[in-house]
């Protein structure tokens, strides 16, 4: 075709297509221009690594270290303070410290215990009330009045010089559960370590357990209709399950078991010598 052009002809269809882009000479040949980017790319790598200091060379990435989810179990966890615990006081402490009982944010005080650590009787219920949140002792309402009323009469009380004549009492839960309601099972379990603890420490020769709750948390057993009066065991401790004071008060009737169960706990004391 281009014999057949005139050369002004053939100049001004060149500069057609230079209007149009076509700026570059196309050989005979196809050309791969991705690949000759590739290759372009490759060869600036290679002398950039060439021309890098030694140290610099990057080395493979070891993989991140896996996340560890530490699960803190708050019933190891209160195993562990209280068995740290030496002494009641340093016990007291533990609880103090234990974070872990949604309890604890609500109450007022820390209830702890009452009476004479050295007495042979040791009282365990259930959970403090307003009375004992507010100060700070347990069974200090009505219900404590009149329990104090039932002990008297077998001649013990929490002030006795003598131990002999003493009760050492405590309860389930250091806390006050908001509106009085009934402790949950995991706040029972978790706070039973320390009762346990409380018992070793104070090494009483025998246990009063006040109530279905004080029954479930140390004989894993309910019914307090069927359980009072008789004889358990727990921590290797003679344990008499007992009407709870307040339902004593409720149901005035029931007074005449519970005064069995007192003379009951009175031989038994005696037996013990
Ligand atoms: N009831 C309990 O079981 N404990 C107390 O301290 C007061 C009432």
């Amino acid at each position: 075709m281009a014999q057949d052009m005139s050369y002004h002809a053939m100049l001004a269809a060149l500069d057609f297509q230079v209007e149009l882009g076509a700026d570059y000479c196309i050989s005979e040949e196809p050309l791969d221009r991705y690949a000759q980017a590739e290759a372009e790319a490759e060869r600036r790598r290679e002398a950039a690594a060439a021309a890098a200091p030694a140290s610099s060379i990057s080395m493979p990435k070891a993989a991140p270290p896996p996340v560890q989810v530490v699960q803190v179990d708050p019933i190891s966890d209160a195993r562990r303070a209280a068995d740290a615990a030496g002494t009641l006081e340093e016990l007291h402490e533990a609880i103090a410290a234990y974070d872990h009982c949604e309890l604890k944010k609500g109450a007022r005080s820390l209830v702890f215990s009452d009476g004479r650590p050295e007495a042979r009787v040791m009282i365990i219920g259930e959970a403090p009330g307003r009375d004992e949140d507010m100060q700070g002792k347990p069974f200090v309402g009505r219900a404590g009045q009149l329990l104090d009323r039932m002990f008297g009469a077998i001649g013990l009380s929490r002030t006795a010089p003598e131990p002999d004549g003493a009760f050492y009492i405590t309860n389930i839960l250091p806390w006050r559960p908001p509106q009085n309601r009934d402790p949950k099972p995991e706040e029972i379990a978790m706070m039973k370590p320390f009762v346990e603890r409380h018992v070793a420490l104070a090494k009483p020769d025998l246990l009063v357990l006040m109530g279905n709750i004080s029954c479930q948390a140390m004989l894993g057993r309910r019914g307090i209709t069927r359980l009072r009066g008789t004889w358990a065991e727990t921590l290797g401790l003679p344990a008499l399950p007992m009407f709870h004071p307040a339902y004593l008060l409720r149901n005035p009737s029931a007074k005449r078991e519970a005064w069995a169960d007192m003379l009951e706990l009175s031989a038994r004391l005696r037996s013990l010598g």
